[in-house]
């Protein structure tokens, strides 16, 4: 059959927000981690959908190793940015690492598709999708596509809305 494209995906967003629980859930089965440790610097990993074949590069949130994002810039064609939905506290930092990714002069001038996890939608206090956007002004993105999913990474939930999204919206 036709060899799938190959499309690079930079995974995003505070540490523990479930950046590598998401991506070990889009994982071949037989390829899933058991245990989903903290992600220390970054870590490549590939999955297929229908149409597209998926690099992600599932990068470290702690503060000491955001420094390292802007690096895969250039390279990727879409970025996934997770957000802990039950982390009020941590919002407006996920807001301000946000505003600064999408004004990096790699990313800027670029239509490539962002999505959004509202992850830990499970979280009994958890803020809806909605929610989320509004306090990360979404809606101010204009030059590029965005989508904002809800999901529970630990039972999957939400993924393949959001990954279906991806591969109709990568050129
Ligand atoms: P860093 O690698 O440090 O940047 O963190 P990360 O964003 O990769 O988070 P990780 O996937 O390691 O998940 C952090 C913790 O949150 C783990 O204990 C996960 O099991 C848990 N977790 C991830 N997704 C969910 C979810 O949807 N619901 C709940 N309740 N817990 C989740
Ligand atoms: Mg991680």
């Amino acid at each position: 059959g036709l060899r799938k494209k190959e499309v690079n995906v930079l995974c995003l967003g505070l540490d523990n927000s479930g950046k590598t629980t998401i991506i070990n859930q889009l994982k071949p089965v037989n390829t899933q981690a058991q245990d989903v440790v903290p992600t220390i610097g970054f870590n490549i990993e590939k999955f297929k959908t229908s149409s597209l074949s998926f690099t992600v590069f599932d990068m470290s949130g702690q503060s000491r190793y955001r420094n390292l994002w802007e690096h895969y810039y250039k390279q990727s064609h879409a970025i996934i940015f997770v957000v802990d939905s039950g982390d009020k506290l941590r919002m407006v930092v996920a807001k301000e690492e946000l505003d600064t990714l999408l004004n990096h002069q790699d990313i800027r001038s670029r239509r490539m598709p962002v999505l959004f996890f509202a992850n830990k939608i499970d979280l009994r206090d958890a803020m809806s999708s909605v929610k989320v956007s509004q306090l990360l002004c979404l809606e101010s993105i204009k030059d590029k596509p965005w989508h904002i999913c809800a999901s529970d990474a630990v039972k999957g939930e939400g993924l393949q809305e959001g990954v279906e999204w991806l591969q109709d919206h990568i050129k």
